[in-house]
């Protein structure tokens, strides 16, 4: 059975106050799109004004660390993204994994802590193209899920997005046949790690997702949603991949 899909914008360091009407028109085409999942994961500083200008619309965060409380200059804890309005929390990106060095190991503590505060982690995985063109795509991406995965994730606790590190705001995108090729993979690693939970665990295709592409993307069997970064900061840009997700 297909699962409800998910559309996830991940504003990176983009957005000030300025932009709340933009996530306000987001929310608005969320709700008349009832058979959609939509969520906007935000600079901290935006999460409760966000929270607070779109009632009801699923806002996150980007990261968090995995104590609750502490001497770590300029973290936050899974709690206090909860408490500022958050409902989920992207983690693990590859912006993070590399330019902060996080291990997978850290990311599923992350996780944990996520989880354990009621935010719904979204975990991202992907290759760089080195890695791909060496033929260590699959390997690559299912040994990040392997460690960075909490044992006890579910479809409502958590989400995977597959994210190639060379499709990340490049314009370029995976074939559909190698989208498929990786999703059919991840799905049978979930299967393996989470039982039959892992059948409920959805999973995005993120990397240069625009609408031109969106449909063909969100409709390749077991990529049950996207994660979008530079078309989700115009209301404009991101409904119309809102829409494709429809069935
Ligand atoms: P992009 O970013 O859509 O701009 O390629 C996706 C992401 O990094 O989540």
């Amino acid at each position: 059975m297909a699962l409800r899909k998910l559309v996830a914008g991940n504003w990176k360091m983009n957005g000030s106050r300025a932009a709340l009407p933009e996530i306000k028109a987001i929310a608005a085409a969320a709700a008349a799109h009832g058979d959609v999942d939509v969520a906007i994961g935000v600079p901290a500083t935006l999460i409760t004004p966000a929270a607070e200008a779109a009632p009801g619309f699923a806002i996150g965060g980007q990261d968090c660390h995995w104590n609750a409380s502490g001497a770590h200059t300029g973290c936050l804890s899974a709690a206090m993204l909860a408490e500022a309005g958050a409902q989920f929390v992207i983690l693990g990106h590859s912006e993070r994994r590399t330019d902060h060095h996080e291990t997978s190991a850290e990311v599923l503590k992350k996780a944990e802590a996520a989880v354990a505060q009621g935010l719904m982690a979204i975990i991202c995985v992907g290759e760089t193209e080195a890695e791909r063109d060496a033929g260590q795509a699959v390997a690559v991406v299912t040994q990040q899920i392997r460690e960075s995965l909490p044992p006890a994730s579910t479809g409502a606790t958590t989400a995977i997005a597959y994210e190639p590190v060379w499709a990340i705001g490049t314009g370029r995108t995976p074939s559909t046949a190698d989208v498929a090729d990786m999703h059919a993979a991840i799905r049978a690693e979930l299967l393996a790690l989470l039982g039959t939970a892992g059948a409920s665990v959805r999973i995005l295709y993120g990397g240069s997702v625009k609408a031109s592409n969106a449909a063909e993307l969100l409709h390749v069997p077991d990529v049950d949603g996207a994660l979008v970064g530079g078309a989700s900061l115009k209301a404009a840009d991101f409904v119309p991949i809102i829409e494709a997700a429809r069935a």
